[in-house]
């Protein structure tokens, strides 16, 4: 059991936000369901699907766990979505790719807790002093954009040390042996992306999750993506056009983000992810997605994660 603002969780375990509809309802909410803390990804849809999605989730959840919204601050209509999801009554919100100071009065009006993803002391210092409810510890391993060099093992420590309030470890927790390592190193909880993909409820194409269980130990590179930060993602033959520096230029531009390098559209990439397309796709995953062996139930994942937490 964690207290988390005025939040009562009974296991400390948040599945991570992921873009693009890597996580919706389905999954959000069978993870709440089993008392755990489930995030919808809001970068990239509309407020009016990010309210619809809370609501599919908290009907999913039936009052167990909490449902949560992540939103990356590097989109342009970051301050919108975070205000749909606080008028659909979401339980908490968790940010990244970029840092808002704003963001806490709002989450203090509302009485909403807020939950940064950090990836060093200072910033999980300033997110403390701003009002956070907790942090998300962030290393290297994770899936996704990165903001450091340095292992999810590396930064747990320093981070717990320097702040007071719970501290989730996220990256490279794939079994239940990684979340004992990483409880045993002091993290409150642990956040996971890269297990909860690979679930029956997570909603990209069966073809997506087969490339994580065909995945190998070397089959996760670092790329640098649109949005101007590091990321990791599975070898596939557009990652390999972006590390020899000639990815498809986008044909079109909404301007999503409030930085983009245009020379590439990861937003669009994404989406072919999503689709299960190994040719022209970006899929996300982290460095451990190699231990992952087969697609299991929300279910069965906190069946095999629940005892190092009781
Ligand atoms: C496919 C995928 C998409 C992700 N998208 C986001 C995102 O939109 N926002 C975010 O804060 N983190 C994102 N992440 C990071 C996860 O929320 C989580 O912190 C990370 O996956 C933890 O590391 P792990 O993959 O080793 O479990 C993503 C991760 C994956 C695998």
């Amino acid at each position: 059991m964690i207290s988390i603002g005025s939040l009562n969780i009974k296991y400390p375990i948040i599945q991570g936000g992921m873009a693009i509809k890597v996580s919706m309802a389905k999954l959000a909410g069978a993870v709440a369901k089993e008392g755990g803390m489930g995030v919808i990804a809001g970068t990239s849809i509309t407020t009016k699907k990010l309210r619809e999605e809370i609501k599919k989730a908290k009907e999913i959840a039936s009052g167990n766990g909490a449902i949560g919204v992540n939103i990356m601050f590097a989109v342009t209509n970051f301050f919108e979505l975070v205000e749909a999801a606080i008028e659909a009554k979401v339980d908490f919100i968790t940010f990244g790719a970029g840092f808002s100071r704003d963001i806490f009065d709002i989450g203090k009006k509302h009485n909403t807790p807020i939950i940064p993803i950090v990836s060093s002391v200072r910033l999980a210092k300033i997110s403390e002093r701003l009002g956070a409810s907790a942090v998300v510890a962030e290393g290297s391993n994770a899936g996704g954009h990165l903001g450091t060099d340095l292992t999810s093992w590396d930064i747990i420590k320093g981070i717990k040390e320097a702040v007071k309030i719970p501290v989730f470890g996220a990256g490279g927790i794939v079994t239940p042996e990684d979340a004992k390592k990483m409880l045993d190193l002091g993290a409150d909880g642990i956040q996971m992306g890269t297990r909860f993909v690979a679930t029956e409820e997570c909603e990209v194409d069966d073809k997506f999750k087969q490339m994580y269980i065909e995945a190998k130990e070397d089959d996760v590179v670092e790329i640098m993506s649109s949005a101007g930060l590091l990321a990791n993602a599975l070898k596939s033959p557009f990652v390999e056009k972006i590390l020899n520096g000639n990815p498809d230029k986008p044909s079109e531009c909404n301007n999503c983000l409030k930085k983009c390098t245009h020379k590439f559209c990861v937003n669009d990439r994404l989406v072919r992810g999503h689709s299960g397309d190994h040719e022209g796709g970006i899929m996300f995953a982290g460095k451990d997605v190699w231990k992952i062996d087969s697609i299991l139930s929300v279910k069965e994942v906190f069946e095999r994660f629940k005892p190092i937490f009781e």
